[in-house]
This record gives structure tokens, sequence and C-alpha cells, in this order.
């Protein structure tokens, strides 16, 4: 089973003289089981193409399509929205994160099971936050429910528009096994983030987009190292690979500068302790 786009295009406030391109002419697959990052800078077509390839926006041109399989594409993804808070509209957790099921056509008697579950999973305690208003959560926790909204649907691809943004780290971290675990179940991730980090320990491939077109689509590893292409597109990769880069780029007769990056100024720091 793979999502397939092909020449999509989206153009936002068409016929309007600010029309513009927010993703153009792109041709992508992602099976299920595989691990996909999105990349870019603001503005650079990320959500626009996620809602696509969610099936829950139409591209202007071109076809997004659910191959290997009889079912939908709206019915075989999830899509977890970069701003939560503005798809909550129920009253309670509980009623929110049941909403899709019972759209679904799930059993009554089965939902706050599932709910539950599904609440646990996404590091929500049920005892604590089913019977809250999901306009009263924190941000963190926002994103959390809007999370165990999507795994209570059980869908065979998960769609996650920067997941990690307000989480800290130890909600990063249950994040990232979240995130192994869905790729254990044998199911399909596509990350939209800024956090490169991120990217690098759960996905195995990374899609750089500049406005609206993918300008890299290689194993994260090979864009780390991309100093050139990273700089340009003012994206941060993960620290060792930052401080790998620069070194690379200083010349040899630049070792002030390697000095004053690798050895930040404790000498004097430190002579002074001795002499007390
Ligand atoms: N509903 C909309 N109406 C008009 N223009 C839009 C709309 N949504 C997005 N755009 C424009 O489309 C372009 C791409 O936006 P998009 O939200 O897809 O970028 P992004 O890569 O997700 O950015 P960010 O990193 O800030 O989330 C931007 O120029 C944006 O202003
Ligand atoms: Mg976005």
């Amino acid at each position: 089973m793979r999502i397939v786009a092909r020449d999509v295009s989206v153009l936002h406030d068409r016929g309007f003289p600010d029309e513009r391109a927010a993703v153009n002419g792109i041709t992508l697959s992602i099976d299920r089981g595989e691990s996909v990052a999105i990349a870019g800078p603001t503005g650079s077509g990320k959500t626009s193409l996620l809602e696509v390839l969610a099936g829950l926006a139409k591209p202007t041109s071109g076809t997004v399509a659910l191959e290997g399989s009889d079912g939908e594409l709206r019915s075989a993804v999830g899509l977890v929205y970069q701003f939560p808070e503005l798809q909550f509209f129920e009253e309670s957790v509980l009623d929110e994160v049941a909403f899709g099921l019972r759209h679904q056509g799930a059993a009554e008697d089965e939902i706050p099971g599932i709910v539950g579950r599904a609440l646990e999973r996404a590091g929500l305690n049920p005892d604590l936050f089913l019977e809250r208003s999901p306009l009263s959560l924190s941000s963190g926790e926002q994103r959390r429910a809007a999370l165990a909204c999507m795994i209570a649907l059980d869908r065979p691809f998960l769609l996650l528009d920067e997941p990690s943004a307000g989480l800290d780290p130890a909600m990063r971290e249950r994040l990232v096994e979240f995130m192994l675990s869905m790729l254990e179940e044998g199911r399909g991730l596509v990350l939209v983030t800024h956090d490169l980090e991120l990217a690098g320990l759960v996905t195995g491939r990374m899609i750089v987009l500049s406005e609206g077109r993918i300008v890299a689509d290689a194993v994260p590893d090979s864009i780390f190292r991309d100093a050139a292409l990273l700089e340009r597109l003012s994206l941060d990769p993960p620290p060792k690979y930052w401080l790998v880069n620069r070194v690379k780029s200083l010349a040899a007769s630049k070792v002030p500068e390697l000095e004053r990056l690798l050895l930040p100024s404790v000498g004097p720091h430190l002579a002074d302790v001795g002499r007390r």
C-alpha cells in the first residue's frame, strides 16, 4: 500500500492578485512501513503538501491516490495538524477522541476502552484528562490529545505536522518512542518538522522542500552533510553535523577560528581559579 502523488500543485487564493503556488508540481510516493521526514523553510509548502497527501484537500492540478488497496485515501491516513487547538470543538477530551471513532462507525460500548488506550499511548493519563475540556489543556497536552484522536482511528499512515513543537525534552523522548512503535507496527509515517535531529532519529528518508518544490530526497545523513543546501535554506542540522560541516568549511589557515569554535574561552577562567 502506498500514497502516490503525481505532478501535484496547490494554488492558494486562486484567481486573486496574490495567488501563489504553495506546492509546485510534486511527484512522490510513500510506502506503508516507510518513515519520511519533510523539511524546508517556513512557507515552503510542507503543510499544504501534507493536506493533499492526507486526502483532506484537493490539489489544484495533479493527482494523489492510494495504490495497492481498494480503500479510500482519506480513511487510510491520519493527519495531526500543526495547530491542533484549531481542530477541537467537543466539550471533553473523551468526546473529542471519540468523535472520529463514532464517525467511523465504532460500537458505542467499545469507545471508552479505545479512547483510554489511545490517550495512554499519546502520553495523557485518561483518569486525569478524559473529562477535561480540550481547550483548557496546555499546548503540549493539546498536541498529545490530537495525537490520541489519530491513534484511536488506527490508520495505516500517520502524518504529523510539527509534532515536537512545544514539547519538553521528556515528552519529545516519548514522542520518539511513540513514532518508532508506530513503525514497528508497519505503519507509514510522514513527519513534517523543523527539528532535523528528531527527523534523523525516526526517519530513513528526508524530503526537503523549497518554494513548493522538492530540492532533495535522500537519506537524512547525506542531507545533514550538505552544508551548502542547509545554509541556503537556513536549516539547522543536528548539532554534531553542524560542527563537522563547520570544521570542514574552515581552511587550515583559519586555525584561530577553529580554536574559537571548539575551545570556548574557558582558559582565562580556569587560570583565575588556579590562582585563588
Ligand atoms: N489557506 C491559505 N490561503 C492562502 N495562502 C496560504 C494558505 N495556506 C498556506 N498559504 C501560503 O502557501 C505557502 C505555503 O504554506 P504552508 O503552510 O504550506 O508552508 P509550511 O512549509 O507548512 O510553513 P511553516 O513551516 O511555517 O508551517 C505560504 O506562502 C503560505 O502563505
Ligand atoms: Mg506548516
